[in-house]
């Protein structure tokens, strides 16, 4: 007979902390492989520490993880989002969404300007992410996947660069 799965078995997500940091690599490495270092992304994360991170944790095991990045957009301050991973046995019972709804919350709770990823719109929009037309990020990148979720600002316009 199947029983009931306990609430504390349900995965938890929760900051990250340095303990989190060798299994969060290892989600991101599975999901993307090494060529992730080669994305203009990265461009931004490089020599940087996060301003936030959050992790799913499941039986112990870390499942799914996101990091926000401090960037200025021009003169103003924003935050940066990803890598996003979730395991690729775990996709698709709502963890990606906690881990972005996560960044938003954090990002309202500093009153940031904006929340900025270079992603896929079809995953992002539903959390209102919308086209960033006007900013240029440091290296190639398909202009259609640079995505602002506004916080305080509604637009962000300008050259970005780590904060
Ligand atoms: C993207 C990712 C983080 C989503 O995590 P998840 O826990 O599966 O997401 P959720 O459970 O919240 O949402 C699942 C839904 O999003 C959809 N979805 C997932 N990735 C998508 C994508 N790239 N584009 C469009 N839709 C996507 C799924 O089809 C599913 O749709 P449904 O709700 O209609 O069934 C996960 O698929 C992942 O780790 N992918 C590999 C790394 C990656 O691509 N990161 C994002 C860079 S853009």
């Amino acid at each position: 007979m199947l029983q009931a799965v306990p609430a504390l078995l349900d995965p938890l997500i929760q900051p990250e902390t340095a303990h989190h940091g060798h299994a969060v690599d290892a989600l991101v490495e599975a999901a993307f492989g090494p060529g992730r270092y080669a994305k203009t992304a990265e461009r931004l994360r490089e020599g940087s520490r996060p301003a936030a991170g959050f992790v799913v944790e499941s039986l112990g095991r870390v499942t799914g993880a996101v990091r926000l990045w401090p960037i200025q957009i021009g003169e103003t301050p924003a935050l940066f989002l990803g890598p996003i991973a979730v395991d690729a046995g775990r996709r698709g019972d709502g963890q990606g969404a906690a881990l972005v709804q996560a960044c938003l919350d954090h990002a309202h709770a500093a009153s940031a300007s904006g929340v900025l990823l270079v992603g896929d719109p079809p995953y992002f929009q539903r959390f209102g992410f919308v086209a960033a037309s006007g900013v240029t990020l440091p290296g190639p990148v398909d202009r259609r996947r640079v995505l602002w979720a506004p916080i305080t600002q509604a637009s962000a316009a300008g050259a970005v660069r780590a904060g």
